[in-house]
């Protein structure tokens, strides 16, 4: 492959051929932090695999074929989740790149600027056939029913906010408990309201407070100040909308009681994206080819491929996590499950090599094009 990184450090193999519009499959590079080895980099892997198993075997396509690594998926670094897929296709706006700081104060645009890598300069092509995104399912499911491989119909929407509550900061000694506007006390109260609501929808949605940052942060200082991250997921548009809405309300009402002031940042939300049904078909037809039965999951993560879904038919083939288990070191894919899911992106991507389909466009925000 002719390998190269564009400007927004995603990570670019591509095998050329005489066709236009490409067959992209991929997924991406970093991690959460004490992440597993298997969110994104496998679906980095399974592409170059797919690759691989092309080259040696002799095999040229009729579309050219790119493996892509996204860089920044996650969102840790700048608290802002598939950055660098949203950025390529102008969904985070270039005036914005110096406003995302890393824990270190380090912006988005001085890592853009920095390019580290020594790597040739490369573009993700515009007119994409279909993007391909195989992943480890992250959750329970195709464990418990036993089986390897599954296509995905749809990802997961989402909603998330800041929440803050403001009190006052004062002696943790000498302020008698009567005399004190404890931050957060609030915002333990609402860590169990978010728990109730989400609790409360009986599987429709999920929700979590991942964060909680207590100020100035000493053992001898009531906080004056608490700042919490918010997120529910959820299949469904109406439940996300009157879960945030209710948590907004609990924000509230806390808040009231307690005689702290409040205040929710509305920060990043996703409506639920379907996969490409022509997609979901040729992937199932490769399960079927291969011995699996057609499982077909939703995702509960959310993935790159739930961004590019909106310009280009996108499709998700998952594979099982033991246990469940991802977003932790122990998250693991049995092999022979990775070698099936492998084996069913191939021969997706042989099926749709092999007829023309429309595709779409990407709308593709690099600079100097
Ligand atoms: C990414 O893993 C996410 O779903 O938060
Ligand atoms: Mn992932
Ligand atoms: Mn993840």
């Amino acid at each position: 492959m002719r390998v190269g990184v564009d400007e927004f450090g995603n990570l670019i193999g591509s095998r050329p051929s005489e066709l236009g519009s490409a067959l992209l499959a991929g997924s991406h590079l970093d991690t959460v932090p004490q992440g597993g080895m298997f969110d994104g980099a496998l679906g980095v892997v399974a592409a170059i695999e797919c690759a691989r198993v092309l080259h040696e075997g002799g095999r040229s396509l009729r579309h050219p074929f790119v493996a892509i690594a996204f860089a920044e998926e996650e969102g840790y670094t700048f608290g802002s989740g598939t950055l660098s897929s949203r950025s390529l296709l102008g969904e985070m706006p270039r005036d914005q790149f110096s406003e995302l700081v890393d824990r270190s104060g380090r912006t988005y645009d001085e890592y853009l600027r920095a390019r580290a890598h020594g790597l040739p300069q490369a573009h993700v092509p515009a007119q994409v056939r279909a993007y391909i995104e195989l992943h480890a399912e992250q959750g329970p499911h195709l464990e418990r029913m036993a089986k390897q491989v599954a296509s995905v119909d749809q990802i997961v929407g989402s909603q998330r906010t800041v929440v803050t509550f403001e009190g006052r900061a004062a002696h943790a000694g000498t302020t008698p408990m009567d005399r004190r506007a404890d931050a957060l006390l609030g915002g333990a109260e609402f860590v169990l309201a978010v728990n109730e609501i989400a609790t409360a929808s009986n599987g429709r949605g999920v929700g979590t407070v991942g964060e909680l940052h207590a100020y100035p942060g000493a053992r001898n200082v009531i906080p004056g100040k608490t700042a919490l991250s918010v997120e529910f997921r959820s299949q469904d548009d109406t439940w996300l909308t009157s879960a945030r809405e209710r948590a907004d309300g609990a924000a509230g009402k806390i808040a009231g009681r307690r005689k702290l002031g409040v205040r929710v940042t509305p920060w990043t939300g996703s409506l639920v994206q379907p996969m490409d049904s022509g997609l979901q078909q040729a992937i199932l037809a490769a399960m079927r080819l291969a011995g699996h039965d057609a499982v077909t999951l939703s995702s509960w993560a959310g993935h790159d491929a739930g961004i590019l879904a909106r310009y280009v038919p996108s499709g998700m083939i998952f594979v099982p996590s033991t246990g469940g288990i991802s977003h932790a070191p122990e998250e693991h894919t049995p092999w022979p499950a990775v070698e099936a899911g492998t084996h069913v992106l191939l021969e997706t991507i042989l099926r749709l090599d092999a007829t023309d389909g429309t595709g779409g466009t990407l709308p593709l925000a690099y600079a100097a094009r």
